[in-house]
């Protein structure tokens, strides 16, 4: 064979493996086509049982129902759409890259994506009725998320007073206090926020529960510095968590927070909820506030370890976010921690113009790993990552957390309400901001390397398995 025959020859084989590849895929596909077709009966309504109807019923959040045929048909190239640039169900980080696996993790399978993909393409057909599976009992309205997710009642509902928003207004801070009802001291396991009622999930853009301490000085972060923090003066204002300890951040979208097992927040008693709700005004007088479910540890069951959240931000927002008009930015800020810490979720938080965001962590001897990137971000889905146990990240003391956010202010942006307007940092909905809600567990020298260890056998034994 000579050199020149070579690239022919390449091309010619590569068409030959290319069609054979076409036929071996083809022929069987098409002629199971028209016998296998997905119908809506059979195939397509448990997948909207598992993972839409529990938002897609009447009366509920989403915009339609997704129960029946009827109710689904119509949305059917809807759906195909936005399950296949996974926007919906809302689970925005990209799954290929840092941490892999959650706790409440709400995606579809590639499977099931397919599965919905050849239901449309073929015609969206009902099937037959008698397939239908049995339906699925539905919880209406405001349910609590930890309760569809089978974690039962919260222990302790604590509610603020209500706000009326009037049908055309500036964004509002509401700020009321909440007494915690507690005669003794109590660990919190689970916090999870929500409006008081369905129609407050239209005016509540975010719900902060601040803990107005009675003496506990351990309830405040200490474990990481940045120089917004040092700088003090009116950039110190970004860093407010630090300082002012939050039981909870929600916002539109978001579920609860889960605390790692023998982790949580200690409440007590005498201690308040001050509340900073940001409202905004959506063409109808709508009056609510926010309530705060805690389920806490059964007495006797204690954690050792508090679990600190913690908003990393972009470095000196407040100065230097600077978005043009139909442009994208991003901006980067760096926190060191202070000491060993696990983080146990991850949620990103922007406005309108939020596009994307990436956790990335610079260890001590120089090396980065990806903690985690979600690319798909979508200003109603403040969703919250809460990483598998055995995945949750964990680094030594002097690690720098690197958090680059990127703002699209163009009209490729489906929010964007204006795109030929300038932004920079603000509270307003209008204004921008960029932060990575997570909450940490800080370890000792032995902790940590008691659970590296426990980390590497685990990871022997799987390689193990695999092998066997
Ligand atoms: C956690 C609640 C939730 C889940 C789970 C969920 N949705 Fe949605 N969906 C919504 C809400 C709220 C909206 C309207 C806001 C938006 O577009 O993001 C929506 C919007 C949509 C739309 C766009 C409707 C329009 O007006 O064009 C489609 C299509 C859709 N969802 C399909 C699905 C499918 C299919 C699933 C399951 C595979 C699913 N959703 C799971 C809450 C949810």
């Amino acid at each position: 064979m000579t050199a020149r025959q070579l690239p022919g020859l390449r091309s010619m084989r590569r068409f030959l493996v290319a069609l054979s590849a076409v036929a071996a895929v083809a022929t069987p596909a098409l002629a199971a086509e028209s016998a296998s077709a997905p119908t809506f009966s059979k195939d397509i309504s448990p997948i909207l049982q598992q993972k839409c109807q529990q938002c897609h019923q009447p009366n509920s959040i989403a915009p339609m129902s997704l129960i029946t045929f009827q109710d689904a048909r119509p949305w059917a190239r809807a759906i195909r759409q936005r399950v296949i640039t996974r926007q919906m169900p809302p689970w925005h980080i990209d799954q290929s890259v840092g941490v892999r696996h959650f706790k409440n993790d709400m995606s579809l399978s590639d499977q099931q994506i397919d599965t919905i993909v050849r239901w449309v393409d073929a015609g969206a057909a009902e099937g037959n009725p008698k397939d239908l599976p049995p339906p699925v009992p539905l919880v209406t309205d405001n349910e609590w998320q930890g309760v569809r997710d089978g974690f039962g009642p919260p222990d302790l509902v604590i509610r603020s007073s209500e706000y009326t928003m009037p049908a055309k207004h500036q964004d509002v801070w509401y700020r009321p206090m909440s007494d915690i009802p507690l005669t003794e001291p109590r660990w919190a396991r689970m916090v999870e926020i929500r409006p008081t009622n369905l129609k407050g999930r239209r005016i509540v853009h975010h719900s902060i529960a601040y803990l107005v301490l009675n003496n506990d000085p351990d309830a405040v972060n200490t474990g990481t510095a940045n120089t917004v923090n040092n700088g003090g003066g009116s950039a110190g204002l970004d860093d407010l968590s630090v300082r002012r300890p939050q039981l909870m951040e929600w916002a539109i979208g978001k579920g609860y927070d889960l605390f790692r097992e023998g982790t949580g927040k200690l409440l007590l008693p005498g201690e308040k909820i001050s509340w900073d709700q940001h409202l905004h005004a959506v063409g109808e007088d709508i009056t609510a506030g926010s309530e705060i479910g805690v389920w806490l540890y059964p007495k006797g069951q204690e954690p050792k370890k508090r679990s600190y959240l913690i908003a990393f931000t972009g470095l000196r927002q407040r100065e230097y976010l600077d978005i043009p008009p139909n442009s994208m930015s991003h901006t980067e800020g760096f926190t060191v921690l202070k000491q060993n810490t696990l983080i146990t979720n991850f949620q990103p938080h922007f406005h309108l113009r939020g596009k994307a965001m990436q956790v990335e962590a610079i260890l001590p001897d120089g090396s980065t790993q990806i903690v985690s990137y979600v690319g798909r971000f979508n200003f109603n889905w403040m969703t919250n990552y809460i990483y598998d146990d055995t995945e949750a990240p964990v680094f030594p003391k002097g690690t720098v957390i690197h958090v680059t956010a990127w703002h699209d202010n163009t009209r490729n942006n489906p929010t964007n309400p204006d795109p030929d307007q300038w932004v920079g940092y603000g509270d307003r909905t209008v204004d921008e901001m960029a932060h990575a809600w997570m909450n940490v567990v800080y370890l000792t020298d032995d902790e940590y390397r008691e659970l590296l260890a426990e980390r590497k056998v685990k990871a022997e034994q799987t390689k193990l398995s695999l092998a066997r």
